[in-house]
């Protein structure tokens, strides 16, 4: 008999990797998703199923997080060996226009979990993964961030998913459950969230490479992240959630950089420096120097002629409205637990996921060969 996995949060990035991973090592997916007016499945289309399949072993199942009824109704059904609480309203920045819901979704949603697994008697049966996060650690009170540094939140977002991780907690005390919580540090890909800023910078830094934009704008340039990629984190749930005994795991590469840094790599990628000069809301990012060969090989020949002529050009640029109210400055975790407990190892390091990303965007722009392509269905991701 296969393991039965069921996963909230399934049509987003961590969700659509984990998915694919799962499937490939031989359980049932069951997947939670919102409706929607438009279908948002794209990230696991290449995975999707007919439900006119036989013996089909991905099902997707619509439900909210801010529905009991509903997630008791599912689990009851579907009977998992694990629950990957993955859904959540992610984005620092909303969560400031949307702290109720936000609350609702990521802090009370993961007691529906607990609480609906408790009811329905499968204590002993169903593991629990929550999906926590270093946003916990906020305005840092340690360097680096471990499983034992105090949590000081700094947004709704991270408040909401501290009440998160403490009720994972006191369950798994209380009721003696299999339920752990993997502290993640910030995780991108190419089929990241286009808001967060590594997408947001990767997909920018493409179209101008195109000459389909002039510039991009920024927030705070000097927030410093532990960056690290969306394949090797969802290999870390999966792993936390085959220990004998349910614990809480840091999960991060144990470096840190700026988002200016990145941007440069970004460019970088196609052959191209960036200089940055002024300070604060003035400060800009000027093209200094256009490596033709790497552009030509990583870019495409065609596009030269407008990378040159932008140079001494301004591409990036600061504005305020996307700074937050209360900003996390700092975040570097210390992944010495999940490497030793788990054997957890990343694949990637940070330039190895900014090339994945560049590679992806340029592509995904190209809008000619995206089309033809068929988006993100000509992805799997762990070939
Ligand atoms: P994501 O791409 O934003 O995906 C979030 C998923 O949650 C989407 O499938 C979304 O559905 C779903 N969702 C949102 N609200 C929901 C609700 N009320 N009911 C049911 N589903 C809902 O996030 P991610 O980057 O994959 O992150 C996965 C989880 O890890 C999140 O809980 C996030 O907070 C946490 N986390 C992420 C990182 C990171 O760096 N990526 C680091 C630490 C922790 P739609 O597709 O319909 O929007
Ligand atoms: N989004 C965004 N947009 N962030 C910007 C921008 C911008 O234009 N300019 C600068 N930043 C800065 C933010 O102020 C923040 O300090 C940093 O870049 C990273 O922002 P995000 O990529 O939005 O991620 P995050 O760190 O706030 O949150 C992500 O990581 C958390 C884990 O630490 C999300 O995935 C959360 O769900 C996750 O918990």
């Amino acid at each position: 008999m296969s393991k039965v996995a069921l996963i909230t949060g399934i049509t987003g990035q961590d969700g659509a990797y984990l998915t694919e991973y799962l499937l490939k090592k031989g359980y049932t997916v069951h997947g939670i998703k919102r409706r929607s007016s438009l279908f948002n499945t794209d990230r696991i289309d290449h995975l999707y199923q007919d439900p006119h399949v036989v013996n089909r072993n991905l099902i997707l199942h619509y439900g909210d997080l801010t529905d009991s009824m509903n997630i008791t109704r599912i689990i009851q059904e579907t009977q998992p060996d694990e629950i990957y609480n993955l859904a959540a309203m992610s984005h620092v920045k909303v969560s400031f226009d949307s702290p109720e819901y936000t609350a609702n979704a990521d802090g009370i949603g993961t007691l529906r979990i607990l609480e609906a697994v408790r009811l329905l008697g499968l204590t002993n049966k169903t593991r629990i993964y929550q999906a926590s996060t270093s946003e916990l650690y906020g305005l840092v009170q340690e360097v680096p961030q471990k499983e034992t540094t105090p949590f000081y939140p700094r947004s709704p977002y991270a408040v909401a998913k501290l009440y998160g991780y403490w009720i994972t907690v006191n369950y798994r005390e209380a009721y003696n459950m299999h339920a752990s919580n993997g502290i993640l540090f910030n995780h991108e890909s190419p089929i990241r969230g286009e808001t967060f800023v590594t997408r947001k910078i990767t997909r920018a830094v493409s179209r101008i490479m195109l000459g389909m934009q002039e510039k991009v704008y920024l927030g705070n340039l000097s927030a410093r992240r532990d960056w690290g990629h969306a394949k090797d984190y969802v290999k870390a749930m999966y792993l936390i959630l085959q220990q004998d005994t349910a614990s809480d795991y840091v999960i991060a590469t144990g470096i840190t950089t700026e988002v200016r840094e990145f941007v440069k790599m970004a460019f970088a990628e196609g052959g191209v420096e960036i200089n940055f000069r002024g300070e604060g809301v003035d400060e800009k990012g000027y093209i200094a120097s256009v490596d033709e060969k790497v552009f030509k090989e990583k870019v495409g020949e065609e596009y030269l002629p407008v990378i040159l002529s932008k140079k001494d050009t301004v591409v990036v640029a600061v504005d305020p409205q996307y700074f937050r109210p209360t900003e996390v400055e700092l975040l570097i975790g210390d992944p010495t637990k999940s490497k030793t407990t788990l054997g957890w190892e990343p694949k990637y390091d940070l330039p190895g996921l900014v090339a994945d990303m560049m590679e992806g965007d340029i592509k995904l722009m190209k809008k000619d060969s995206y089309l033809k392509d068929g988006g993100y269905r000509i992805m799997n991701y762990f070939e």
